[in-house]
């Protein structure tokens, strides 16, 4: 008993945030995850009101770190620590599917599924996080031109341009958790751009953008292009096509010819599964987790796109 009360102490001493870290935050669907600085930056979402169902659901404005650090064997988990920041989260609107991004030290958050909870405005859809604040809050923020709310789409940050990049999503109006599905005018196929020094959104409907969709992945490669991978189309089309590989240039805001994939091997097509771009070289890896029509937890795929000459994409797979 003296241990377990000087371990809790000892805890409060060192957690500026006089917040005990003996928790786990509980499970979810729909919520977002952000690195910086050695934490993931973790909330929102989804809860089930019953433990092994969905039919009913809460949406959550929790907030949370995890502790990951920089160095460390896979046997030691001393070492990952949740924090509860939920005290810094109370402006924000219980939420799912929402898009995050990073924009340097900022979080952006726009739009999402808010369930009965009403937005204040449906014109007022952007909060910021500033990570280097010494009393850091979600600031809800005004912003010019912003889009109609949408979830399960992206933000993707591009710090040459100074931009944020918008496409595709779906736009919210019903609980599409339980009614899911979507019709062509639900899909808009806009790229909206939104900068980080002037708060003002741009909106392009440009003729050759690909077909609108959802619970897709997007990757800023080095050389400002953007990778969309997978996700689900009108329930009519079903998914995207995971050998068609859409490109948007950021340096000149035009959608590049979709490429078709090299390789012997084409994933079976996906949605809300992930994908993280390999510091090592354009190499995407495209995890398969939670993947919504077929689920095979042991494979890894890997897409490579080579600038070298003109672009080349191949999928590979590895079954561990
Ligand atoms: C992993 O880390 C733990 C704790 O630091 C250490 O005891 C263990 O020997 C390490 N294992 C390996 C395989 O390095
Ligand atoms: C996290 O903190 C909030 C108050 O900021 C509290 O209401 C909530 O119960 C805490 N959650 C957990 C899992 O401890
Ligand atoms: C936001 O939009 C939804 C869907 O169109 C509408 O039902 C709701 O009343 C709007 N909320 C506000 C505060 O305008
Ligand atoms: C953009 O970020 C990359 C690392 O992610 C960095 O190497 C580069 O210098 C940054 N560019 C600018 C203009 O800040
Ligand atoms: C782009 O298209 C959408 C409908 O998909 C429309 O609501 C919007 O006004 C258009 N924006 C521009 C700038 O043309
Ligand atoms: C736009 O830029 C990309 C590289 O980002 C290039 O491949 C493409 O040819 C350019 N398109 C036009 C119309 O200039």
């Amino acid at each position: 008993m003296y241990k377990l009360i000087s371990l809790t102490y000892l805890l409060i001493i060192f957690n500026n945030n006089f917040v005990l870290t003996d928790f786990i935050p509980t499970s979810r669907w729909g919520a977002n995850a952000i690195y910086f600085n050695n934490k993931i930056y973790y909330g929102g979402g989804y809860l089930p009101l019953y433990p092994d169902n969905w039919r009913g659901t809460q949406p959550s404005n929790e907030f949370f770190s995890l502790d990951v650090p920089p160095s460390f064997n896979l046997t030691d988990r001393s070492k990952f620590v949740w924090t509860n920041l939920s005290s810094q989260s109370t402006n924000l609107i219980p939420f799912a599917f929402s898009s995050q991004c990073l924009i340097e030290d900022k979080i952006m958050m726009f739009g999402g599924d808010f369930d009965k909870y009403l937005p204040p405005a449906n014109t007022t859809l952007v909060w910021f996080y500033d990570l280097s604040s010494s009393s850091p809050s979600w600031v809800l923020t005004k912003t010019t031109g912003q889009p109609n709310d949408l979830e399960s789409g992206s933000l993707v940050y591009n710090n040459n341009t100074g931009n944020i990049y918008m496409w595709a999503g779906k736009l919210s109006n019903k609980n599409t958790l339980l009614t899911g599905g979507a019709s062509p005018e639900d899909l808009p196929t806009t790229m909206n751009i939104f900068n980080k020094d002037t708060n003002v959104w741009t909106s392009l409907n440009l003729t050759n953008a690909p077909e609108g969709r959802y619970d897709f992945t997007s990757t800023l490669l080095r050389s400002g292009i953007i990778v969309y991978i997978g996700g689900q189309l009108t329930d009519a089309n079903g998914f995207a096509d995971m050998s068609q590989i859409n490109m948007y240039s950021t340096t000149n805001d035009t959608w590049l010819p979709a490429m078709t994939t090299g390789g012997s091997y084409v994933p079976s097509t996906r949605a809300r599964h992930t994908a993280v771009l390999s510091n090592q070289s354009n190499l995407i890896f495209v995890i398969i987790f939670l993947s919504i029509e077929i689920l095979k937890p042991n494979f890894l795929s890997f897409f490579f796109v080579s600038q070298r000459r003109s672009y080349y994409c191949i999928w590979w797979s590895y079954r561990y």
